[in-house]
């Protein structure tokens, strides 16, 4: 029986768009594709910045520069945007919307930013926006979310979303090495750019919760700022305490319902138990935990980027595009939920590790420990460690608000028995 054709355009060919391509050209993937997509898949063109470049894998017949053309003209019925950037990705994305062209990106900061609008525009002109790849690289999370869990209630959501964190705070966990020595080492591999900010610094990891946190909860994905704390500051000096103390330091983007409309959605250092799933996942690895409320803990792990396995996600929502395109359908986007409300940073409570650098000189305990109790945070536990220039105090606190905790340190700060302040680390509950 002949089965239609669905004509994909994919607009890069970079690291995700040449894997994403020899996927599709694989005869040996032929009949399987046609199965799932119940339609032959024949990419149209491939359009990039530099069309000169060779490309060994992508036929040059296919490859264009005029990634403009093919979105506002192109025949196509899917078009794939693995290029990356907010501009020009963003207009070209929706130029196809616009004529119903349905459209699968890989593109976190676009769908950050205006995830809801787009997905909107999507269903006004009877065409899907699948965005798979965008978190967690082959890790089917967002389908998890959006399918399966589409009826549970989602209490708390924890990503380990950001393979270079990861990579960098596992080699000062296992390797023993500081930070800059770790970073240099993720740069030397390539899992970290030269200019590492957007990792290290949880802009990364930022843009993929608050795409988590619109799947779980019902967040509209718009133009927005979340607290968000990155991991330069972390010192092996913490990671060791961590690691004594039974702890793992793990960047994580945290996304949490509190009470019936509370919301919060972070990403921050912390210390995870080691008996906890999360601290498991070694280097370069994502995994993504969830809590449902009926379901329980659930956790989704793989990696998180790299050309091949990111461009198995977009193939996978190629094919469901396809899939809709065939039937005549599209999804429907998930609805917002305009109940839920920013549940202010400073009200939040965790559990919190601090280190100080201290002068070495009886008095300072004292001097310390009542700038805690001043502030109503109080100490679980506290060990005191180095002498001289090196004497420190690291202290694990009951459940602290986040605003007595910052007026805690900004006082500790001033305390002339202080040298500085090393970290304050949250430390997240077991949860397994
Ligand atoms: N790499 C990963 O592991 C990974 C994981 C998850 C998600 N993603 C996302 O996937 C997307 C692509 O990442 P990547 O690593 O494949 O990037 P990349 O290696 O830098 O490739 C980008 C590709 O897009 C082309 N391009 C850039 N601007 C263009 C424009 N204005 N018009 C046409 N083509 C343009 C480039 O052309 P030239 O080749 O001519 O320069 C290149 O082929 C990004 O949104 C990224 O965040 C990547």
């Amino acid at each position: 029986m002949a089965i239609p054709t669905v004509r994909v355009g994919v607009i890069g060919a970079g690291n995700v768009g040449a894997a994403l391509v020899a996927l599709l050209l694989d005869p040996t993937r032929r009949v399987a594709l046609e199965d799932a997509a119940t339609a032959s898949l024949e990419v149209v063109a491939v359009a990039v910045n530099d069309p000169t470049k060779p490309r060994p894998g992508v036929p040059a017949a296919l490859v264009t520069g005029d990634a403009a053309a093919l979105a506002q003209h192109g025949d196509i019925d899917v078009l794939v945007e693995v290029a990356g950037g907010l501009a020009p990705a963003g207009d070209l994305i929706e130029a196809a919307l616009r004529r119903g062209v349905s459209v699968v990106t890989a593109n976190k900061a676009l769908m950050a930013q205006r995830g809801t609008e787009l997905a909107r525009l999507a269903h006004a002109h009877g065409a899907d926006l699948f965005y798979e790849a965008a978190v967690g690289g082959a890790v089917p999370i967002l389908r998890a979310l959006r399918t399966s869990l589409a009826g549970e209630r989602i209490e708390r959501v924890i990503g380990i979303v950001n393979g270079t964190t990861n990579f960098i705070l596992s080699k000062m966990t296992d390797g023993g090495l500081d930070y800059d020595a770790a970073l240099a080492e993720a740069q030397e591999r390539g899992f970290a750019e030269a200019d590492p900010r957007a990792d290290v610094e949880g802009f990364d990891a930022a843009a993929k919760v608050l795409i988590l946190a619109s799947l779980a909860f019902g967040t509209e994905l718009r133009d927005e700022t979340i607290s968000r704390e990155g991991i330069s500051s972390v010192r092996a000096f913490d990671v060791d305490f961590a690691r004594k103390a039974g702890y793992v330091i793990k960047l994580l983007a945290v996304a949490q319902r509190h009470g019936e409309h509370g919301l919060s959605r972070s990403v921050y250092p912390a210390l995870v138990p080691v008996d906890h799933p999360l601290a498991a996942v070694h280097g370069a690895m994502n995994a993504v935990f969830v809590e449902g409320t009926v379901a329980g803990p659930l956790m989704w792990l793989g990696p998180g980027a790299g050309g091949g396995p990111t461009a198995t996600a977009v193939l996978g929502d190629i094919l469901d595009a396809a899939r809709n395109r065939v039937a005549q359908r599209h999804d429907v986007p998930f609805l917002v939920d305009d109940t839920l409300e920013r549940v202010p940073a400073g009200e939040l409570s965790s559990v919190y590790y601090v280190s100080l650098d201290v002068v070495d000189q009886p008095g300072v305990l004292a001097a310390v420990a009542g700038t805690f109790a001043r502030h109503h945070v109080s100490i679980q536990s506290m060990e005191q460690s180095g002498v001289g220039e090196e004497a420190r105090l690291s202290f694990v606190t009951h459940h602290a608000r986040e605003a007595d905790m910052a007026a805690t340190v900004a006082e500790l700060a001033t305390l002339e028995a202080v040298d500085s302040i090393g970290a304050r680390l949250r430390v997240i509950d077991g949860g397994a």
